[in-house]
């Protein structure tokens, strides 16, 4: 990888005629400067192809505490198998649909090529009933990534579509165990099935669809054991089509050492932190050596009443604590001095009534139109690739709008113009009530990728654009 401070960005940037006029303006932005070596511009294949066939299909599983559920799964399994690679293999993963509707997959944070990105209309054409459709990529980063669904998300990922991509380090750290807990949260009937009306018109003027039992790995009860000693990476995912989590692990020596699959500049506290629906936040916990049989109680702090999530059972055994520096010290540039620099795009997010829900959400007063495929909408924006833009999000509304853009990854510059200093990169960030948020990015992969809010019931009903990446 690139090293701090090397310009190599300004280069891969331009491509070589205009190399002189490049070198120039890079010269001249402290941001791309300060970008350089940040995360490579290309994969690194290594000749090895790891493949996976992923068939969509309805299916029955043992949810909830053993009852019975009529769920949509990959393989039968909610949540879906987690796929692991290793940094530079090439993953090729078919996907088979067997649902009653058309369906694509998306690799949420993975920065793949355009075409490979699951965007009906805009990257492939859905994938119809009976059909299959290859998906091919050599992951750009090692983190923990996700796959869903991007036809009627609302409804498909609600319904158990969704999946892990754990992309390892090419020398993965030697932690005792290696966990993913998936959080989501279901809407059950009082007979147990999901509640089988989507996109309400309750669900779009709150915070999307909220469900009434919270699960980890599709369980109520989830217990991860441990032993005394042990240096975990825990790997969190919110896959919930609106619910936010707030994980208390107060009880915990744990420190966040990624956020959205890329590393930090450094372990930081994960006190507060807030996991939005599409985020990802890896943990490096280690269990002290004098706590064989205790049981922490890891409980979600979001709603006003906690809910329990999960439980770490520590045996009686001890073990040594492995030893090795955190691997959470990426190069991110802290972008500072950027408040004063123009914004590029400026995206106002609101709802209105109309459209075919009855209440449409907006991105500058326009709905995207689901039905109109290939339609460009009037507010997609062009970020040129390689240089530094700042965004804005603007919430005009009372309600949570996680928004996640495709494709790039971006930094959290301001919160209501006040800076913030998050040492770490995103690729969904959570707007509150009436919030603003400024981030900068360079794009490092070009294409037309979605700009949208994770809330799915507020992407459905229109609270998503484009964005245009291009030299
Ligand atoms: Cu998980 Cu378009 O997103
Ligand atoms: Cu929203």
């Amino acid at each position: 990888m690139g090293t701090v401070g090397t310009p190599r960005v300004c280069l891969v940037a331009v491509g070589g005629a205009a190399l002189f006029g490049a070198l120039v303006s890079c010269r001249s932005s402290p941001e791309l400067r300060e970008f350089a070596g940040s995360y490579p511009a290309d994969a690194t294949p290594v000749g090895v192809t790891r493949e996976f066939s992923l068939t969509a299909a309805p299916a029955t599983v043992a949810l909830l505490d053993g009852r019975p559920l009529q769920v949509w799964a990959y393989n039968g399994q909610v949540p879906g198998r987690v796929l692991r690679v290793r940094l530079g293999e090439t993953v090729r993963a078919t996907l088979t649909n067997r649902l009653p509707q058309p369906t694509t997959i998306h690799w949420h944070g993975v920065r793949v090529p355009n075409a490979m990105d699951g965007v009906p209309g805009v990257t492939q054409p859905a994938v119809q009933p009976g059909e299959t459709f290859v998906y091919e990529f050599t992951p750009k980063d090692a983190g923990t990534f996700w796959f869903h669904p991007h036809v009627r998300a609302s409804e498909q990922v609600e319904r158990g579509l969704f999946g892990v991509l754990v992309v390892e380090d090419v020398e993965p750290r030697p932690y005792s165990q290696d966990v993913m807990w998936v959080l989501d949260d279901w809407l059950l009937t009082s007979e147990g099935e999901i509640f089988p009306q989507f996109n309400t018109r309750h669900d779009l003027a709150h915070d999307g669809r909220w469900g009434n039992v919270v699960t980890v790995n599709g369980r109520t009860r989830e217990q991860l054991f441990v032993k005394a000693g042990e240096r975990i990476r825990l790997r969190l995912l919110n896959v919930a089509n609106g619910r936010v989590f707030r994980p208390d692990l107060s009880g915990l020596d744990a420190k966040v050492i990624a956020v959205d699959g890329m590393y930090a500049a450094r372990p930081i506290d994960p006190v507060g932190f807030e996991l939005a629906p599409g985020n990802r936040l890896d943990l490096d916990i280690t269990v002290a050596a004098n706590r064989g049989g205790q049981r922490v109680v890891v409980v979600d702090r979001f709603t006003q009443q906690p809910i329990p999530l999960a439980e770490i059972v520590v045996t009686d055994a001890v073990v040594a604590t492995p030893d090795f520096a955190s691997p959470a010290r990426a190069h991110v540039p802290a972008w500072g001095n950027t408040r004063e620099l123009a914004t590029r795009a400026e995206y106002r997010l609101d709802a209105r009534a109309g459209g075919p829900f009855g209440i449409q959400w907006t991105i500058n007063g326009e709905a995207y139109d689901h039905a109109d495929h290939g339609a460009r909408p009037r507010n997609m924006q062009t970020l040129p690739y390689g240089e530094w833009s700042k965004l804005r999000f603007a919430n005009d509304s009372f309600r949570l709008h996680p928004m996640h853009i495709h494709g790039q990854f971006f930094k959290v510059l301001a919160r209501n113009g006040e800076r913030v200093e998050e040492p770490f990169w995103r690729d969904t960030v959570l707007l509150h009530a009436k919030e603003t948020v400024d981030v900068g990015l360079v794009p490092q992969d070009r294409g037309t990728w979605m700009l949208h809010c994770h809330v799915l019931e507020h992407a459905e009903s229109g609270m998503m654009t484009l964005v245009n990446v291009t030299n």
